[in-house]
């Protein structure tokens, strides 16, 4: 695919680009995405009654079970291009920040140092009371693993709906995105808040915007450059435009 020749040329000079990922690109590991209407996790399951702290008070082991099997769904899978081009990226660019709404841990497991989680990670667990960490576990019991300090039950440590994002990812984001020249937006939808307001901090205070997504979203119509197609193939075909 082509890229236009004043984004290549841009990218070589920047100092400050930020890239926030979402779902899209894990989506070439084999991770579904959420809301894609016939593969995506939100087609198949309530996130009413899997994602929020409400679900959990209700059904716990139903929740618990959902997360384990997508842990281990993970742990099947591996980076894919897209991922890796993104260490890349970040090896030509002196002040390079990635966030990622992703839960699945796989840009650090591609070699990103440094990722702004902005929903946690699902091979970490918590105390559903205290917050405490855990650092082993029962997954094959019948019930669902207490916490050892106060007994409470373990949770996924990831953000449901309703929740706050952990603050200091949230500031470290939104700093990010309002020093950045570049921002990317990358496999995501852009409609689940505060990530997606990003993009317009970054906007308002000059940033250009790229996206790179198989499909339109709300973020497309504001975008300087829209890259349309898998991110798996865009990012390295970018890098090798700008910097190969
Ligand atoms: P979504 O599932 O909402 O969006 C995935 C986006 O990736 C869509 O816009 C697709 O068009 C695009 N896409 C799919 N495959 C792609 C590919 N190979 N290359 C590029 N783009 C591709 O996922 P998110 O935007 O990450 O939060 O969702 C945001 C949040 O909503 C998630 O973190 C999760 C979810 O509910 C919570 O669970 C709190």
């Amino acid at each position: 695919m082509g890229i236009q020749k004043d984004l290549i040329l841009l990218l070589r000079k920047v100092d400050r680009v930020v890239a926030l990922t979402g779902a899209g690109i894990s989506q070439e590991s084999g991770l579904q995405t959420f809301r894609d209407t016939q593969t995506g996790l939100w087609s198949q399951f309530k996130p009413t009654e899997l994602a929020t702290p409400e679900a959990f008070m209700r059904n716990p082991k139903l929740v618990w079970d959902w997360y384990a099997m997508r842990r281990n769904k993970v742990l099947d899978v591996e980076p894919n291009p897209g991922h890796f081009a993104i260490v890349e990226i970040a090896g030509h660019i002196p002040d390079f920040s990635l966030i990622t709404q992703n839960v699945d841990g796989l840009h650090q497991r591609a070699g990103s140092p440094k990722v702004i989680e902005l929903h946690g990670n699902i091979q970490r667990v918590k105390c559903s009371s205290c917050g405490q960490q855990a650092q082993a576990w029962n997954e094959a019991g019948d019930e669902v693993p207490k916490c050892e300090i106060c007994k409470s039950l373990l949770r996924p440590d990831v953000v449901w709906f309703g929740e706050s994002l952990p603050q200091a990812m949230l500031e470290a984001a939104e700093k990010a995105a309002r020093a950045c020249q570049v921002y990317f937006s990358i496999g995501t939808s852009g409609v689940v808040h505060p990530a997606a307001s990003l993009a317009l901090t970054a906007s308002a205070r000059g940033a250009l915007i790229v996206e790179i997504n198989t499909e339109s979203t709300p973020l497309t119509e504001k975008a300087d450059y829209y890259l349309q197609g898998m991110a798996g193939e865009i990012l390295p075909a970018l890098v090798k435009s700008v910097w190969g």
